[in-house]
């Protein structure tokens, strides 16, 4: 299965056997384009995403190995993100099969990042999903394939965008995620600043982080224009405590729940760009062993965006005889 991912700021393109071996990932990351304006630019990422997605996926097939002739079928992301970059991406897939013969399949970039853990760990169904990424905060129940009970979702921000926005008041620039890890990681007081741990205690599953942000900025004011940056590793470090401690209060609701619905539930997966985050793995990983949960994370290349997610979506789709017509529109909001 060729696999096409253009929803953001990542261009990339993979081919993935049907037994989940790798056969190829390429991924070019559009980061130098976007710095500049701290942020990702849609127009600039649908451009940029046109000029290289033929040569990506050219690489792609050539390192797998199988090339034009070994393909089953062709997997794009058909949303949610950026709608310029999806019909990119979604047009080309479509050409590829339009040409060749081949069944299309639009993949919701969600269940992507979902099904991850299906393909590097083999976890079966049903399992309980936190999908962290800039876009997206949800703790899902995966019941199957295109088959997931939500169970809790943000209110506000996601926690991607609350580790892009920090990160931008604390003048560390973009992307926040790895750059708010690297500067905690050089804390000499982590136990500094104590932040507001949003949610907690709260009998639903769901997620705030638009108070911590502003939590953040108020600490980033007393520390005047350009904090120093043994102030911005403290706070850094606060804010991963305190994002830890409430997606593991989340998460400990939801496993409850979870439990209360598939009794025979054995794992407890998280995926999306957040979760390449080290300290959150590891906190995570502590509460699923605290509840006899076993615990699955996608190795750090496979959580943030990548095409081989969505060539294994498109693996699992086609097994099961889900296809897409030719004439499927992309969709820039898809919930799962
Ligand atoms: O899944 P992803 O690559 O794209 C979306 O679908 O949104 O996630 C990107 C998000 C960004 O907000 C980025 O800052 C965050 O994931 N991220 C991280 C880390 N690496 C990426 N957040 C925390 N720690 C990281 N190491
Ligand atoms: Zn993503």
């Amino acid at each position: 299965m060729l696999g096409i991912e253009t929803s953001c700021d990542e261009t990339a393109a993979a081919v993935v056997a049907g037994d989940g071996t790798i056969l190829s990932s390429v991924v070019l990351s559009q980061l130098d384009d976007h710095a500049p304006y701290g942020g990702v630019v849609p127009e600039i990422a649908a451009r940029a995403h046109l000029h290289h997605l033929d040569g990506l996926v050219r690489r792609a097939l050539d390192q797998s190995g199988v090339g034009l002739d070994g393909l089953d079928g062709v997997a794009a992301t058909a949303g949610p993100g950026l709608i310029g970059g999806v019909m990119v991406g979604v047009m080309t897939a479509k050409a590829i099969c339009a040409v060749r013969g081949l069944p299309f399949i639009a993949v919701n970039h969600l269940e992507g990042h979902a099904l991850t853990a299906r393909l590097t760990d083999g976890v079966a169904f049903p399992y309980l999903l936190l999908l962290v990424s800039g876009g997206h905060c949800q703790l899902l129940a995966v019941e199957g394939v295109g088959r997931y009970r939500r169970l809790g979702t943000t209110i506000d921000d996601a926690v991607g965008e609350a580790f892009d926005k920090s990160a931008k008041l604390l003048g560390l620039g973009y992307p926040g995620g790895p750059l708010m890890e690297k500067a905690a990681q050089a804390a000499r007081d982590p136990g500094r600043f104590d932040l507001p741990v949003p949610m907690k205690g709260r009998p639903d599953c769901d997620f705030s982080f638009s108070g911590l942000k502003t939590a953040v900025r108020r600490h980033a004011e007393t520390l005047g224009g350009a904090p120093a940056p043994e102030d911005v590793a403290d706070l850094a470090a606060a804010f991963h405590r305190a994002v830890g401690d409430s997606l593991v209060d989340r998460c400990g609701r939801a496993i409850g729940r979870f439990r209360a619905l598939h009794p025979d539930g054995r794992a407890l997966v998280v995926a999306g760009g957040v979760a390449a985050n080290r300290y959150l793995r590891a906190r995570l990983s502590a509460l699923a062993a605290d509840t006899g949960l076993d615990f699955v994370a996608p190795p750090l290349g496979l959580c943030t965006d990548n095409a081989a997610m969505i060539a294994w979506a498109g693996v699992e789709r086609l097994r099961l005889g889900l296809t897409d017509p030719l004439d499927f529109a992309p969709r820039p909001r898809w919930p799962l």
